[in-house]
């Protein structure tokens, strides 16, 4: 049997490949990612200080290891994120070209492959005209959805929400709202049956970190799915899931439409509702103005999405040729992340305090992405965070934090920033009384 050596073994950079091996092309990778900085364990929770370091030593395009032996570049320059974002061509999207994948380097139970590997006939790792009228579709799904009606169910089931805790006094904010407003409000859209909420909020948060219980979290997601698809091709309603069922979505293509809709749409935005409110709660200055009407809910959302960007990095651009980005020359085979939270840290844009130069609804950050693949539900997100950060705070006016803010913590993703969790406490309130 061949063996290959160690690609992160600076040692073993010079032993030649078997040839025709396919992990070939990762010979120089073995050198630019030897002492790469890992983006999983201890250090994340403080990510400007992460980018800072990783920008200080290595500019824009920062090598980074995924996990042992799996090495990718961050693009954490705000004018080189954009020129990736905006160049479908030279920056596919699809993980088929990522040498570490297609070589076997990615084991077959890593916690990336979820995130990672490549997704057949999903709009998010398509490239091209089938990327086109997948996006289409989806673009007009999620227009078809957005009715005067869904605003005001929105009230009703952030009000129910907010019932559930407002006469006890405190609640934490992450597991009791802002996970549950966007599960029950998506229920509602994709008409996923109720009751389901505690488990599919449990394999949706193992799906996005990456870690031992990816994979087992990613299957049970889809089955979840697949059982709705299933019903409501039985019990057709008037709901999203059956809107995409009758649309030219090819049968092949409904669960992966799917499962990147609810799982891009309810991880996202569980964690802007719950950065907005923490940036209520531990910043006086941002709740003094918000309180005091000098911001308004949307702009509270706008600087929540600077400063602590739901998806804060993400996989991921795969070269199917050589290139140069930001003076880095970059292999055919090497996989690119999109490094939103550097993006915006990034001094060349924002040299003393970034919510000013991107905030205050100037458009200008990259928190949805930007280009082909930029996310089509910019407007749907806007409304549901509006409506539950606004609703929240309506009725629960005197919110303070119950824990010091520096013991604070996200979750262990490399991709979402998301907090454990955000203890609260207010006044109780009485509850509206709606079934
Ligand atoms: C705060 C909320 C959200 C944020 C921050 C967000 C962020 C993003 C980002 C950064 C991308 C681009 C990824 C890339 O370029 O590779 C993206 C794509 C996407 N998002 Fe969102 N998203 C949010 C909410 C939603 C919602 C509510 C939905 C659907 C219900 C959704 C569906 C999608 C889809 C389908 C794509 C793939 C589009 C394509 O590849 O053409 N997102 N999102």
């Amino acid at each position: 049997m061949t063996t290959h050596p160690d690609p992160t073994d600076p040692e073993a950079a010079d032993v030649a490949p078997p040839p025709g091996c396919p992990a070939h092309r990762t010979t120089a990778n073995r050198v630019d990612f030897a002492r790469a900085t890992p983006l999983f364990g201890p250090g994340l929770d403080d990510m400007d200080t992460f980018y800072g370091t990783l920008r200080a030593d290595h500019g824009p395009v920062a090598p980074v290891l995924l996990e042992p032996g799996v090495g990718a570049w961050l693009v954490l320059g705000y004018h080189a994120l954009l020129e990736m974002l905006r160049d479908g061509h030279r920056f596919p999207r699809s993980p088929l070209n990522w040498t570490d994948l297609t070589a076997g380097v990615v084991a077959p139970d890593s916690g990336l492959r979820p995130m990672m590997a490549h997704r057949p006939n999903n709009v998010a790792f398509a490239d091209g005209p089938d990327h086109q009228r997948l996006r289409r579709i989806v673009q007009d799904s999620l227009s078809a959805a957005t009715t005067p009606r869904l605003r005001h169910d929105l009230h009703g089931t952030c009000d129910r929400v907010v019932d559930t805790f407002a006469g006890r006094g405190h609640a934490d904010l992450i597991r009791e709202y802002a996970t549950v407003v966007p599960l029950h409000a998506f229920a509602r859209v994709f008409g996923l049956p109720s009751g389901q909420d505690g488990e599919f909020a449990r394999v949706m948060h193992a799906l996005f970190d990456s870690q031992a219980d990816s994979q087992a979290g990613d299957r049970a997601f889809e089955q979840i799915l697949a059982d709705l698809l299933d019903h409501r091709r039985a019990h057709p309603a008037d709901d999203l899931t059956t809107w995409l069922l009758r649309s030219e979505l090819r049968d092949e293509e409904l669960l992966p439409q799917l499962v990147v809709m609810l799982s891009a749409g309810c991880e996202t935005l569980a964690n802007l509702i719950g950065s907005t409110l923490r940036l209520k709660l531990v910043d006086p200055s941002f709740a003094h103005s918000l309180t005091g009407g000098r911001r308004t809910v949307n702009q509270a959302i706008d600087e929540a999405l600077v400063r602590y960007p739901p998806l804060r990095n993400f996989p991921g651009r795969y070269l199917a040729h050589d290139t140069t980005l930001a003076g880095r020359h970059l292999r055919a085979g090497d996989a690119l992340l999109l490094g939103i939270g550097g993006a915006h840290t990034d001094p060349a844009i924002a040299p003393t305090n970034p919510a000013d130069a991107l905030g205050h609804g100037n458009g200008a950050h990259l928190a949805f992405g930007a280009g082909t693949h930029a996310c089509p539900a910019v407007a749907q997100a806007r409304l549901i965070a509006g409506i539950a950060v606004g609703t929240l705070l309506d009725r629960l006016p005197d919110l303070t934090c119950a824990v010091p803010p520096e013991t604070l913590r996200l979750r262990p993703s490399p991709w979402s920033t998301a907090l454990e969790a955000l203890p609260a406490r207010f006044t109780p309130a009485p509850t509206t009384g709606n079934p």
